[in-house]
């Protein structure tokens, strides 16, 4: 796991042990904030994030067990080491079941703290990193590929490339299966936040009653059946890249709050009344029309114009036709086995580039999968593809060539009069002579 910057606060009513070890406990990844006593040090936890706290047990207003079970409360996520003085071993065993991470006699070795304070923000690492594993989707450890070279795919990998280093919020918009998903991750990718795992979370499927606890957390007692308190996925987000998916789905009461943090980078947990800052990169999502959904009264106003501000559209593939060989390939190369060579044969290649794909890439990745089981020798034809592309290559004719229209047309005239070509000439309104002459243009025999 790479090491990431933190911050830690340093609780001590000494004013010569605080500076001490704001100087020797300070180095380019770990930020030191002191506090002299717990009034302010809560103060200082509520607007600020910290990793590792060092508490002083004795403190001059509180004693230092009900600070740490103040902290637990406010800042789960937080680890904490006890500095005890001689004698103090049994509430040190004490604070150990309240939850502290670990505890250092005074006088202590700095060698020793400073490695207690690195381990201590190790777990806090892994059980940050686990928790936002817990709510990222199941392919986010493989590497994304945006496939594509037609001219507007290409203008998408620049606006992704441009805007993956910048902190702003981007929303993503696109007809459902043409990649809003991989735009996303390319995103997270392309960031400098791609260290920790993105954070996602697909709206539609958030309760309406819980969505505000479930993105901003609660505390215990706010509310009936909330008998502790929880972090929410603001928290799980926070230094990293946080996908809200179908953005349209979110409650309009929470679309409120939610534009609040992304103009003041702050939230409160549901019955808490202190706010707390983050840092979290936002991406969003939708198939829908927003713009519509607004004047709908469904969505509010002031957070669509916040998060479109960076709108990244991706057109659906009917309108990108000439992706498809590439994307065929690119699926065959993925999706088949390795030791055969797949190839779609021409015809099979004319059903799917006529096709007009209303599920986009992802029918068409479901497609290529389907053909590779029923191919034979690796070959896909038209066999191999479902009712529906044979049909629609049959009936939209407007997509097709002129020729492979009159090719069709005479194939299924010579069929309806079971291979009499006399009969099928005289349809046509040609003479015998020209239909042959399509039919060895065609190599139909
Ligand atoms: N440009 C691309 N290159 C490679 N694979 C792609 C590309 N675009 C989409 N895919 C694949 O197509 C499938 C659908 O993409 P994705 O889930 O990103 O769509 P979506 O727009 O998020 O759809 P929905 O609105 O239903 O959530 C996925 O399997 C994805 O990996
Ligand atoms: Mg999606």
């Amino acid at each position: 796991m790479q090491q990431q910057a933190y911050s830690v606060l340093v609780i001590d009513d000494e004013e010569s042990i605080r500076r001490l070890l704001e100087k020797e406990l300070s180095n380019e990844r770990r930020a030191i904030t002191t506090a002299a006593d717990a009034v302010s040090a809560l103060t200082t936890m509520r607007s600020h994030w910290f990793d590792v706290i060092l508490m002083d047990l004795r403190l001059p207003d509180v004693s230092g067990l009900d600070l740490l079970i103040q902290t637990r409360e406010l800042a789960p996520h937080t680890e904490v080491i006890m500095v005890t003085g001689h004698g103090d071993i049994d509430i040190a065993v004490e604070a150990m079941k309240l939850g502290a991470y670990d505890f250092i006699r005074k006088p202590f070795h700095l060698d020793r703290l400073d490695l207690l304070v690195e381990r201590a923000h190790h777990r806090v690492q892994l059980a940050r990193e686990n928790d936002r594993l817990r709510h990222n989707a199941d392919n986010s450890l493989q590497s994304v590929r945006f496939i594509g070279n037609s001219q507007i795919i290409s203008e998408i990998q620049f606006l992704i490339k441009k805007v993956a280093p910048a902190k702003i919020p981007v929303l993503i918009t696109g007809e459902s299966g043409v990649g809003k998903d991989v735009v996303a991750r390319a995103i997270h990718q392309g960031s400098p936040l791609s260290v920790s795992p993105m954070v996602v979370k697909n709206c539609a499927s958030l309760q309406k009653e819980l969505a505000r606890s479930e993105l901003f957390g609660h505390v215990k007692g706010a509310f009936t059946g909330a008998d502790v308190s929880q972090e929410g996925l603001l928290s799980f987000a926070h230094g990293s890249t946080l996908f809200l998916d179908e953005i349209g789905e979110l409650p309009l009461e929470v679309q409120a709050s939610l534009l609040r943090v992304l103009e003041t980078g702050s939230y409160r947990r549901v019955g808490e009344k202190e706010e707390r800052t983050v840092d979290i990169r936002f991406v969003f999502a939708t198939n829908r029309h927003l713009q519509e959904e607004v004047e709908q009264g469904r969505f509010n106003e002031a957070l669509f114009h916040r998060i479109n501000a960076f709108n990244i559209h991706v057109p659906s593939l009917r309108r990108r036709k000439e992706d498809i060989p590439l994307l065929v390939d690119y699926f065959l190369a993925t999706l088949g086995t390795d030791q055969i060579r797949y190839r779609v044969v021409d015809s099979a290649m004319d059903c799917i580039l006529n096709y007009n794909w209303p599920g986009n890439i992802r029918e068409l990745r479901n497609v290529i999968e389907r053909s590779i089981i029923l191919a034979e020798n690796g070959m896909i034809t038209e066999r191999c593809l479902p009712g529906e592309l044979i049909e629609s290559a049959e009936t939209e004719g407007s997509a097709l060539s002129l020729e492979s229209i009159e090719k069709q047309h005479i194939l299924k005239l010579l069929n309806a009069h079971g291979g009499n070509r006399q009969k099928t000439a005289e349809v046509l309104g040609i003479s015998r002579k020209t239909l042959y002459r399509k039919l060895q243009q065609y190599s139909i025999s």
